[in-house]
């Protein structure tokens, strides 16, 4: 397929809204849908109400995010019924991995859903559009198409590329997932786990660079598991690839996620301590503090690999940041094994974790197993909560009287707030005039909240992009 890209001054105009639930990679595939059916007319919008066309970009990985997608979709029943009724044609799509792993049971249930088209699919976007128009021209409901494969060609080779980037952007590297965690959806929704070629990487953010970006986040299910071609014909680690992308002059702020723990090798840990661009914050999933459940969970690695691996990147980056995910109540966690999460939280220190209470998910091996009862659950993620939400609370306290370069993203609730990112993803609010939006400011900080900071401008930072690499340099690098 390629992108109609004549048509984007002869189509109508009509309007999008897409709503996008889950992680970075829906947030990442928004976009890019966006931008494929940008051709088509299609501009978006912030609300569902009067739009042409509505996409659900949907998460699957616990029930609650599942059940939220059809709630959803009850409410947009009632808006396509209504401008039905004025002889307007809404479009309704489901993507994303509710889509992948429930496409079917979607149409059953909300039979006004027009489209249905998983993760791996939504490059096919303009052509399911336009066949799903033609259908509503033809029958009151519509013409209802399900694309859930998993295509030989790669989406990433059939998607757009804009000129114009955020300050800071997400970048997909890899995707899917071949670990199969007991509790986990992923390998199943996503599909096996596929690096991109460094080169197609390298490319992307230097046109997000040059589009304005200044931070990027690479994004994969296993982002530490990359291993893509390069382009001196050997396969690249995640390591090797920070590296390269650290050589693009403009580009101040390199992040990744999400990490496991099992693929963290040497050159990654090395480049903590080496590449200054690389922040000094990492998301490194434990899910459990026990080894009985780790090994329930099929994480194939133990508490002491992990405490030893926190050793290793906090000896190559003493500042480093930490934050992890969690799961509390697997089917077969005992207190014990509770006590031992509460245990190892302690002992490392996180800046913010997430913290969740197991979901059972149909297919997968744990959900087949004795579920231990609501009010266990409840109760342990609401101590974990308490434990992680201190230590939080702790690490911005710490952060008062530091002097933080803040890269400055967007406007704050109040009149001349300005909001954006400390080096360890704290969010920092200030006051300061609005030329500081896509620079970096030198913040002091005199306050730590629960979820922020609040801190006091010192200097801005506006120069050029080379002046703001060397300055970045100069401050982290020990
Ligand atoms: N690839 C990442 C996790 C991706 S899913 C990793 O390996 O850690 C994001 C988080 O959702 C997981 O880390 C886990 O904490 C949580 N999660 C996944 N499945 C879940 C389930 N069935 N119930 C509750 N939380 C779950
Ligand atoms: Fe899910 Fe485990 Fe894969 Fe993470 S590593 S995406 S938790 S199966
Ligand atoms: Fe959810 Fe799919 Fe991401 S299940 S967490 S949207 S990979």
């Amino acid at each position: 397929m390629t992108a109609p890209s004549t048509r984007r001054e002869t189509a109508t105009k009509k309007s999008l809204f897409i709503k996008t639930y889950g992680c970075q990679m829906n947030v990442y595939d928004s976009d890019r849908m966006a931008e494929l059916l940008a051709p088509s007319g299609y501009e978006t919008v912030a609300t569902a109400d009067g739009a042409d066309m509505i996409i659900l970009n949907t998460c699957h990985i616990r029930e609650k995010a599942t059940e939220k997608v059809f709630s959803e979709l009850g409410r947009m029943r009632v808006l396509k019924d209504e401008a039905l009724d004025n002889g307007r044609h809404v479009l309704i799509a489901v993507a994303g991995c509710v889509a992948q792993a429930e496409g079917q049971e979607i149409l059953d249930r909300a039979p006004y859903v027009d489209m249905v088209f998983g993760p791996q699919t939504y490059h096919r976007l303009p052509e399911m559009v336009a066949k799903a128009s033609n259908g509503e021209r033809s029958k009151r409901r519509g013409a209802r198409l399900i694309d859930t494969d998993f295509p030989v060609e790669s989406k990433f080779d059939h998607l757009p590329q804009e000129t114009t980037a955020a300050t800071s952007v997400f970048l997909t590297i890899q995707e899917g997932c071949d670990k199969f965690c007991s509790f986990c959806v992923v390998p199943y929704t996503r599909g096996a786990e596929v690096s991109r070629p460094a080169t197609a990487i390298l490319d992307e953010a230097l046109r997000l660079v040059r589009g304005g970006a200044m931070e990027i986040t690479l994004l994969g299910q296993n982002v530490n598991a990359y291993h893509g071609d390069g382009p001196d014909g050997r396969e690249w680690s995640l390591g090797r690839l920070i590296r390269a992308l650290a050589e693009i002059d403009g580009l101040e702020r390199i992040r990744y996620t999400t990490s496991h723990p099992r693929d963290m090798d040497d050159d990654l840990i090395a480049a903590h301590g080496e590449v200054p661009q690389l922040m000094p914050f990492l998301h490194l999933p434990v899910q459990s503090g026990s080894d009985r459940i780790l090994e329930a969970m099929n994480r194939k690695h133990d508490v002491a690999t992990y405490l030893k691996l926190i050793d290793r990147l906090r000896a190559a980056r003493p500042d480093l940041a930490l934050s992890s995910d969690f799961i509390v109540g697997h089917p077969g966690e005992s207190d014990a094994d509770f006590a031992e999460t509460l245990n190892l939280v302690s002992r490392v220190g996180f800046a913010q974790a997430y913290s969740f209470k197991y979901s059972p998910r149909p297919g997968t091996p744990a959900a087949a197993h004795e579920q231990l009862p609501e009010a266990v659950r409840s109760e342990r993620l609401q101590s974990l909560q308490q434990l992680l939400g201190a230590q939080q609370r702790a690490f911005n306290v710490a952060s008062i009287g530091q002097t933080q370069e803040v890269l400055v993203e967007r406007a704050g609730q109040r009149p001349g707030q300005l909001l954006g990112r400390g080096p360890y993803m704290q969010s920092v609010h200030f006051e300061g005039p609005d030329r500081l939006f896509g620079t970096i400011a030198k913040v002091h900080i005199t306050e730590g909240l629960g979820n922020s900071l609040a801190g006091r401008i010192i200097t801005a930072e506006d120069a050029s992009s080379t002046t703001q690499a060397s300055y970045i340099r100069e401050e982290v690098t020990r």
